[in-house]
């Protein structure tokens, strides 16, 4: 695991977004892996700037999402397939095409069907290369909340009490508008991607991230599974770096591969 600790979030967008340029430039049709919620902003926000100076497409790329709402209406505006249009879908954003990003389908009664055809269709593309993550202040990735398998395959799942307080921002405020069950690759299925990306930023994800990087792998924590990945690159700002024990080692690591 590769651990960057940033000044701001504006400077671990940043640094992310550097990882995801030098994986295009390898292979410029690359498979990725997209997350919601506010940490990825940034993140998104670096690519359509680079996608605008003519420097990065997703033109020719398949995107996968993370997860999605059950039940959720298709013009919902937290929809998350509708939180990825708009973030990344047509010209004027990365060049990605709306046929080609995939997301589970939470608006059909038979959603367990839907889960497993998800885990086939990402398989069917050739797999992911780059997933980008967040992290919940429980440690959950995707909606992975603690207590399930760490081994688990795209599958549907109530959200916990704590998640759907920390979504009610997105809804209003008001905790009875979240769905109560979503969609979402396991954390086998993230598990399978080539690399994985997770940012986390802010204080209340300090607790999480020392998790992730220091704790035992349990699923009291999920993201800790990713301490198994042989590439993950981690990226923060200095508030959800501050409960690491070992950030000048995490630095020093970060400065021989990326350069101070
Ligand atoms: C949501 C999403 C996760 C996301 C997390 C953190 O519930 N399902 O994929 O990483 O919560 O969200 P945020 O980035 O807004 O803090």
């Amino acid at each position: 695991m590769y651990l960057g600790i940033l000044d701001t979030p504006e400077l671990a967008s940043a640094a992310a977004a550097q990882i995801v340029f030098s994986l295009f430039k390898k292979e410029p049709n690359a498979i990725l892996g997209v997350t919601t919620g506010s940490t990825p902003e940034g993140l998104y926000a670096e690519l359509r700037a680079a996608h605008a100076r003519g420097e990065f497409t997703l033109a020719n790329s398949q995107a996968f999402a993370l997860d999605e709402y059950v039940g959720i209406s298709a013009d919902h505006y937290e929809r998350y397939r509708n939180v990825l249009r708009r973030e990344l879908v047509g010209s004027r954003n990365t060049g990605l095409k709306n046929e080609n990003l995939h997301s589970p389908n939470g608006l059909v009664s038979n959603s367990a069907a839907v889960a497993a055809q998800y885990d086939r269709d990402i398989r069917d593309a050739g797999g992911i290369d780059l997933q980008i993550l967040g992290i919940g202040s429980n440690g959950h990735i995707g909606f992975n909340e603690p207590g399930g398998s760490l081994v688990s395959r795209t599958h549907v799942t109530p959200l916990s009490r704590q998640t759907i307080l920390a979504n009610a921002r997105f809804f209003g405020h008001y905790p009875r508008n979240v769905p109560k069950t979503c969609i979402t690759q396991g954390l086998g299925t993230i598990m399978e991607a080539r690399i994985l990306l997770l940012l986390a930023f802010g204080e209340n994800k300090a607790e999480a991230v020392a998790q992730l990087a220091e704790g035992p792998i349990s699923a009291r924590w999920p993201a800790t599974i990713t301490q198994m990945h042989p590439e993950v690159y981690v990226v923060t700002d200095a508030a959800a770096a501050s409960k690491l024990e070992l950030s000048e080692l995490y630095q020093e690591r970060w400065a021989l591969k990326f350069g101070a």
